[in-house]
């Protein structure tokens, strides 16, 4: 197996994000998502995990006012799941967000208050995976997704003062 190489992702790359995507059927099971998620990985900056040709994971991210920056999409492919690509995908984001002066990273996920059932391997592994890369549980924003799960925003400091 080739090692894993952290990149920027290129507007190629977009068809290979959306076959991580279409793999990962519990995670994005809305239309509206997997949508939105395609448009993300054609227009926004991002990163992608290659191992030799084939992209492994990526995420999209946007700019939040001068010194924040928001993760907006991450998934890694079903089969490399739990092997350390996330961890190098948000290292990566990290250092490159305090080259460029950026201080803060948050995301949203699905709160552990939300009332649906959740597998194990549903909301609660993507939650401890962000725990484990310096993600704290911040605030729930139950009216953030229009009808569907409860919101949880999560937050990690980059760099030190
Ligand atoms: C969440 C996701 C991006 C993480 O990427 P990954 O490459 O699997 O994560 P890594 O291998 O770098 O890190 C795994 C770590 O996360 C934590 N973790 C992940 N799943 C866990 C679980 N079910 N229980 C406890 N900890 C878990 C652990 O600390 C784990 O480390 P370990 O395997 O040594 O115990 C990936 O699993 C994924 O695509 N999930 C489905 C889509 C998704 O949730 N996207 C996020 C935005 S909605």
């Amino acid at each position: 197996m080739s090692a894993t190489e952290i990149r920027s992702l290129e507007p190629d790359d977009a068809p290979a994000c959306d076959a991580i995507v279409a793999g990962l059927p519990y995670h994005f099971g809305q239309e509206q998502g997997r949508r939105d998620c395609a448009a993300a990985a054609r227009r926004d900056p991002g990163l992608v995990a290659v191992e030799g040709r084939e992209v492994t994971g990526f995420l999209t991210y946007v700019h939040r006012f001068d010194e924040a920056a928001e993760i907006t999409w991450m998934a890694v492919r079903a089969d490399r799941r739990r092997r350390g690509i996330g961890h190098a995908l948000i290292g990566r984001l990290a250092d490159e967000l305090v080259a460029a002066g950026r201080r803060t990273l948050v995301v949203l996920t699905v709160s552990p208050s939300d009332p649906g059932p959740e597998p194990d391997d549903g909301y609660r592994s993507t939650r401890a995976f962000y725990r484990s890369v310096g993600f704290v549980l911040a605030r729930d924003l139950p009216r953030e997704w229009d009808g569907g799960d409860t919101a949880v925003l999560l937050v990690r400091t980059l760099g030190a003062r």
